[in-house]
């Protein structure tokens, strides 16, 4: 396997810990964008550089995306409201594809299980999971390899419960544990190992547990799964509920900017 530069953006998180552990154990080399370097240090290895930066600032996002192989996005706006949703999840996104440009890079994006539901009273408020698929349509628009991982609740796991099944459509619609449950742990696996696996590039699925012990080999996995459509804008097997002519002028003003940007490439 190949050993990457990569970036972690969201690296000091719950899943950003383990992510960047799992990096380092896989033999690659580990960038983290943190937005307070003094404290990153206090929790991060020390091989990990730390760079200062903030997705909400994309000045500083040129030096970040510098001579890297990989990007691994698990940052969390949650709390925020609707202002840090499109900021952090959406804005934050588009700024960094704008910086990567058309140098290959592959993207490991997390977003959420129910992610195409976005009529709950909670969602409504803050338009978390509207932001977070406008962020998935914008990477698979953007011509870079890809994989957009949808965890389930994390760690909500027993201990029997570790086998992984990955699910696309976006079925599992209640928001609540009973859609499935997924350790941490297992959920940096998936994002480091999609890296370097070509089977799971454009893919998008789900990320639950099954009774049954965690697989050694992630390939078969990635490679059971259909990729998303050329040209289209959502996972493979997607409820088609946000439709573009009725999204927000400016998304639908940056999508057609990154394709502008692809097309004279
Ligand atoms: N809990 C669940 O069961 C569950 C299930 C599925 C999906 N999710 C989703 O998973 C996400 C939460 O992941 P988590 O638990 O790892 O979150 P977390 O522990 O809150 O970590 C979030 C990370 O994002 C970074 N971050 C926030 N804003 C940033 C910005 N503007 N620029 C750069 N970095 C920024 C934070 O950095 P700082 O150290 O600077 O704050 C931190 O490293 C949420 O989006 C949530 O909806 C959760």
């Amino acid at each position: 396997m190949p050993a990457l530069t990569v970036l972690i953006i969201g690296a000091t998180g719950s899943i950003g810990r383990p992510v960047v552990d799992q990096a380092l154990c896989q033999g690659h080399r580990v960038r983290a964008l943190v937005r307070d370097v003094d404290r990153a240090r206090r929790t991060l290895p020390k091989e990990v550089e730390l760079l200062a930066g903030d997705l909400t600032r994309p000045e500083t996002l040129t030096a970040a995306v510098q001579g890297v192989d990989a990007v691994v996005l698990t940052v969390n706006a949650d709390g925020g409201g609707k202002a840090a949703s499109e900021a952090i999840y959406y804005t934050g996104l588009r700024d960094l594809l704008t910086v990567i440009g058309p140098r290959r890079t592959r993207i490991a994006l997390m977003t959420a299980i129910g992610v195409t539901v976005c009529e709950t009273s909670y969602q409504r408020s803050s338009e978390s999971h509207d932001w977070k698929r406008r962020a998935e349509r914008l990477l698979r628009a953007s011509g870079q390899d890809y994989t957009i991982i949808r965890p389930c609740w994390f760690d909500y796991n027993a201990t029997e419960m570790q086998k992984l099944l990955l699910l696309q459509g976006d079925t599992r619609r209640s928001g609540t544990p009973s859609d499935g449950a997924v350790g941490r742990k297992q959920i940096a696996r998936v994002l480091i190992e999609s890296l370097t696996c070509p089977a799971a590039n454009r893919k998008s699925f789900e990320l639950i547990t099954e009774r049954g012990p965690e697989q050694t080999d992630l390939t078969p996995l990635f490679a059971a799964l259909n990729p998303d459509r050329p040209g289209g804008l959502d996972g493979v097997r997607d409820i088609d509920n946000q439709p573009l002519a009725q999204e927000p002028d400016r998304v639908r003003a940056d999508l057609a900017e990154l394709r502008a940007r692809i097309a004279a490439t």
